[in-house]
This record gives structure tokens, C-alpha cells and sequence, in this order.
């Protein structure tokens, strides 16, 4: 097999876990994977490929990651504060036998982002931010359920939004699409990226280029890294079974970013302008992708 395990006989049980006979079920596809190592195709190791019984695990862990969002869709609104937004998280996903992925993830303190406006990503909920009327925020939700994670964001326009900034929110909604578009099975996963910053470059927006989406399931953040300021045909091919984030960060002005906030985490545009980001999880299958978290 392509990545150097041990050989299955034609009648013995399939890698996969689903039960049957190897050569019923994906000894073709390595067929396929051994010939393309061959010819010097890029390819994800096969550990990351994630099994039926993997995957049913993972949207177990959505389901709740989509219910936390939801509810958070619900509630939020000019008043409520990023504590607010905080305390919810913690209660549905405990509520539902999960932990929020990232309350102690590298000692990040709260169980949720929260990013408002200039703020790129990793905004830490507090007490003291209110949210008002023509804010934008990115509330990005990570869940783990019996060890399995599950990772989206989505954004919320707070009362009146002014246009120019609204359209930035939509058209970043819009650049996912774009992006899924472009989630082919055994196509470069680089066409992705380099589809979104396109379509971001056309509207006079920016890309930030040091985060980007990832591999997800058994660890919250796997190989590969998913940016949005790539070429196309650049990196693995997507092969059915790779699991991702598509996550773009999409600035109004220009891409850079400032880092130097003393709490070691929040990250905001350099020049104060408006940022917005949305981020699906995604499973590649073989007629095309499944969506998993959004
Ligand atoms: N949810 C983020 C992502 O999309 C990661 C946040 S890490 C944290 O990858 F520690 F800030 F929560
Ligand atoms: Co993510």
C-alpha cells in the first residue's frame, strides 16, 4: 500500500473498518494511490484519511458544534456581551457531553472566540465588551465529543452594519463557496485557496496569509495546513477521506496583521480596518465533499 503499511491479502478484511472483503471494497482506491505516488503526486499519509466509523464519530461532534452556533444565532444581538457569547458555548456544549476545544488548547482561556471587527481571530470573550450596534463579529466554535473534534465560525452582523462593511461579511460568506467549488476529489487542495483570495483580490479585499484552515478529527488542528494565499495546483490531492477546515480571513484593507496584544492571542488587521471570516469543516468523499461543520 502507498504509504508503506503492511499488505492486505485480496480477501482479507478492508483497512477501512466497514466490514468487507479488501478487494470489494478499497483496494482499488490504493491501486489508484499507489499509481500517483509513482508519478510523484503529492498525497496525504493515509492515517489522516478518515474511516466510516471516524467519520460518523466526527458529525456526532458537529451536531453539537452546529448547535452551538445556532443557538448563539438566536440570542445574539446589541447588548449581549462576549461573556455572554462565552457562558452559552460552555453551557450547550457540556449540556450536550462535549468540551469546548478550545477552553486550556495551548492555555487559551475561554471556550470560544470571539473576534469583533479589526479583530482577525482568537478574540478573547470578556466581561467588558459589549457588543453595539454596527459591530461585526466571528464567533468560531470548536467541539469535542468522545474525542472527536468538529470546528466553523460564522459571523454576526450587530444591528445596523454599514454597507461597505456588510458587503465585506457577505462577500466572505460568498468566498466559501467559491472555495467549495473547487473541492474536487483528486484535484490539488492549493486550487481552494487560490480560488478564495482571487475572488477576495477582485472585491479590493486582502487575504491573511499566517492562519488558514486545517486537518480535523482525531486532533483539532492535523495536516495540512489550509492557507488562502496559495497557488493553484499546489499541494496534496484531495483524496476521499481528507478531512478540513476552509476558514479564510478576509481583510477590507491590507493583509497584515498585528500580533503584539500582550494576552498572547488576539489578532487584528495592522491598519484597523474591518476583517471577517467564515469556516466550514469538510469531508472529501468520492463524488465531491460533504459538509460537515458550518
Ligand atoms: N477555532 C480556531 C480554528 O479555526 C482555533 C482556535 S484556537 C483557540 O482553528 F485556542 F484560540 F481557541
Ligand atoms: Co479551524
Amino acid at each position: 500500500m502507498y504509504d508503506g503499511d503492511v499488505e492486505l491479502g485480496r480477501n482479507d478484511d478492508c483497512w477501512c473498518g466497514s466490514g468487507k472483503k479488501y478487494k470489494k471494497c478499497h483496494l482499488e482506491f490504493d491501486e489508484r494511490l499507489e499509481k500517483l505516488a509513482q508519478q510523484g503526486a503529492q498525497l496525504p499519509p493515509r492515517a489522516l484519511l478518515k474511516t466510516p466509523a471516524e467519520v460518523e464519530a466526527i458529525k456526532r461532534s458537529a451536531q453539537v458544534n452546529v448547535g452551538v452556533l445556532d443557538l448563539v444565532a438566536k440570542k445574539i444581538g446589541p447588548g449581549i456581551t462576549t461573556e455572554e457569547i462565552d457562558q452559552w458555548v460552555y453551557d450547550y456544549t457540556t449540556e450536550h457531553g462535549a468540551i469546548p476545544a478550545p477552553l486550556d488548547y495551548e492555555g487559551f482561556p475561554k471556550s470560544v472566540c470571539t473576534s469583533v471587527n479589526e479583530v482577525v481571530c482568537h478574540g478573547i470573550p470578556s466581561p467588558d465588551e459589549v457588543l453595539k450596534d454596527g459591530d461585526i463579529v466571528n464567533v468560531d466554535c470548536s467541539t469535542i465529543l468522545d474525542g472527536y473534534f468538529s470546528d466553523s465560525s460564522r459571523m454576526f452582523c450587530i444591528g445596523d452594519v454599514a454597507p461597505k462593511v456588510r458587503e465585506l461579511v457577505e462577500a466572505t460568506k460568498e468566498s466559501i463557496q467559491v472555495g467549495l467549488a473547487e473541492a474536487q476529489p483528486w484535484r490539488p487542495i492549493g486550487n481552494i485557496g487560490a480560488a478564495i483570495n482571487a475572488f477576495a483580490k477582485e472585491h479590493g479585499y486582502s487575504v491573511v496569509r499566517e492562519f488558514g484552515g486545517h486537518g480535523i478529527g482525531l486532533e483539532f488542528h492535523e495536516d495540512p495546513f489550509v492557507s488562502f494565499a496559495c497557488r493553484p495546483d499546489t499541494g496534496w490531492l484531495l483524496v476521499p477521506g481528507l478531512m478540513f477546515t476552509i476558514e479564510p480571513m478576509i481583510n477590507m484593507g491590507k493583509h497584515r496583521i498585528d500580533m503584539s496584544d500582550p494576552n498572547g492571542w488576539t489578532v487584528r488587521t495592522k491598519d484597523g480596518l474591518p476583517t471577517a471570516q467564515w469556516e466550514v469543516q469538510v469531508l472529501m468523499t468520492d463524488e465531491g465533499y460533504e459538509l460537515i461543520s458550518w
